[in-house]
Formats: C-alpha cells, structure tokens, sequence
C-alpha cells in the first residue's frame, strides 16, 4: 500500500493554451513537450491511513495546493473503492527549487499519480496514468514518458482519449539541450490557470491559436524525426510568440514578457547570423528557454548570462516515470 515514483517536468514546444473542459481539464489543441532531466519530483504514497495528508516540499499542503492532490487520491478512490484503499499519506518533494521558473506541478502531479496507482496495487499503465495526472495539471500528463511527448486532445466528453503518448524516447536526440534563463523570480501576475480561462473568452486571435497550433504538431514530429533544429527551433519561437499573441489580445491583456525576455530574443536572433544555432520557448512567465544542441550549448549559456540571467538551469531530455520503491 506504499510506493515511491519520481518523474520529470516538460517544456511544450508546442504549448497547450486553452481548455474546453474546466473541471475535466480538457484541452481546444494537442500539444507537444520535452522531458527535462536532470529536474525531477519525488513522491511516495501510502494508502490505509485515517485522512488524507499531503506534504509538500517539506511543508504540510493547505488550499488548493492540497485540495488538487486530494482530488487525484478521491478519483483513485473512485476507481478502486474507498473502503479497500482509504486515506493516504502523501509526501512529494523537488529537487529543483520553484523559483527555477518551471512548474513543478507537471513533474508532481506525474510522479504523484504513478505512485497513488502503483501503491493501490494497480500495474503500470501509461495511458491511466496520464489521464489521471491530466486531472492534477494538465501538462502534467506529458510527464508520465520521458523522450518527446504528444497530449492528443480528444474528442471524447469525458476526457478518456485526451492523454499524453511518446513518439520519441530520450535516446532520440541526444545532443539536445535545453537551458532555462532565469531572468526573474517574482511571481507571475496572472497565473497559466487563470490566464488560459480569460484567453479563451475574450481573445478574437484565440479560434486560430488554436487551429495553428494542431497543424503544427505534425511539423513538429517531422523536424523532430530528422533531427532538424532549424526548423524546430523555428517552429518553437512562431509557436511561443503565437501562444503569447492570443494572451496579448486578451481583455484585460495578459502580458508575461519582460524587458529581459525580449533582450534574449533578440540576441538570440542575432546570435543565429554569427552561427549559433539557439532558439526560444516561453511558458506563462518572463523565463525564455534556450532549445539548442551541445555544440552551441556554451554560447547560448554565455548569451543568457549576459542579458541578466542569474542563474542558468541545464537541461537534457529526460526518461519516463517510474516506480523506484513498492510494496
Ligand atoms: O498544465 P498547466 O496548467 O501548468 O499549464 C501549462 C501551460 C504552459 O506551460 C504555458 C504550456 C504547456 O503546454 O506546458
């Protein structure tokens, strides 16, 4: 009745902007990420205790924090039965800090949901798992396989066909990089929750956002299966402006640019004509990404650091979740 997963957070080059079922955490697009290694989230899971405790990071959970980990337990509940598998005692921790600009909820709500099943004594299952950590947070399901994943967004009410699946594992595209600028720590005003749901009411862009970013998923394989950073990293850039667009056209806009994010961008542009082949992505914060390969991956750091970037987070692409203690 306890196991212990970790897993890996994920960068969406093709970002998913937009949900079309709030409480099922349905997405208007499919979108595409990577596995971010070395970053990852431990969490164990005990069933058979008198209530539900959540500890996170070393601090007893409490609001919503809590609320949306107990809602991933009552779901197995659910599944499995209440009575056979009763409260659990959960215990997650990251070995990356929060201020690393990355959601930790995606690696979290991943590892939390491979151990909550493994420790009801259910098998391993990709496709549950993925399903039920999409509950937690949506980009969450794109956590459950390493390599390079695909959130298809269904079409199905009740959500069961809109799942994350790999379609290339992390052996893929070795020389990968991926190098998070930090350039701000504060927290961002309007949360990606927050930001999706005024996005999708009142952005006029927000009908072609979302056709865009279907049709680019596919291109995005494509670029992917040859090893081709050009195009991808041209793709990630016009994917993250377009994301940022459909925010921008919001009512009140919503603007996660800084003056620092701009600065690395067009760096990075002109860094392209001297050779180094670095490009961009940019979640729901000020924080650009750096998508290059090894060979670049000095220049790219260098470059980051000196538009202001305190600290500069390494990343590789990562493997799958997994279960590293049970029984
Ligand atoms: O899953 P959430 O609610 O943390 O939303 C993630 C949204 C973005 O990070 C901006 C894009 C993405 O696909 O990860």
């Amino acid at each position: 009745m306890r196991s212990q997963a970790v897993a890996h957070p994920n960068i969406a080059l093709v970002k998913y902007w937009g949900k079309r079922d709030e409480r099922l955490i349905l997405p208007h697009q499919s979108s595409l990420s990577l596995t971010l290694a070395p970053l990852k989230v431990t969490t164990t899971v005990e069933w058979g205790k008198a209530a539900d405790e959540v500890e996170l990071n070393g601090k007893v959970a409490e609001g919503s924090e809590r609320s949306r980990v107990v809602e991933i337990l009552s779901l197995l509940r659910e599944q499995v039965g209440a009575s056979k598998l009763g409260f659990a005692k959960v215990v997650s921790r990251g070995d990356f800090p929060a201020s690393a600009g990355l959601a930790s909820s995606a690696a979290g709500f991943a590892a939390l949901s491979v151990a909550a099943r493994a420790a009801a004594g259910l098998p391993r299952d990709v496709r549950a798992e993925s399903i039920l950590a999409r509950r937690g947070s949506g980009s969450a399901c794109r956590s459950i396989q390493g390599g390079v994943c695909v959130w298809r967004r269904g079409e199905r009410a009740d959500g069961e066909d809109s799942f994350a699946e790999q379609v290339f594992d992390n052996k893929h595209w070795p020389e990968l990089r991926m190098f998070v600028a930090m350039i701000s720590r504060e927290e961002k005003e309007t949360k990606s929750r927050d930001g999706m749901r005024i996005t999708v009411e009142t952005s006029p862009y927000y009908p072609a956002w979302t056709k865009d970013a279907e049709a680019e998923i596919p291109r995005a394989i494509d670029a992917i299966k040859a090893r081709d950073l050009e195009t991808l990293g041209e793709l990630s850039e016009r994917n993250a402006w377009r994301m940022h667009a459909t925010a921008l056209g919001a009512n009140p806009p919503i603007c996660y640019l800084m003056p620092k994010t701009l600065e690395v961008i067009h760096r990075l542009r002109a860094a392209r004509r001297d050779g180094v082949m670095a490009y961009f992505t940019l979640d729901a914060g000020p924080n650009p990404v750096i998508l290059t390969t090894e060979k670049h991956a000095a220049a790219a750091e260098q470059l980051a650091r000196e538009c202001g970037a305190g600290d500069v987070v390494r990343c590789h692409v990562g493997g799958d979740a997994e279960v590293i203690t049970a029984g």
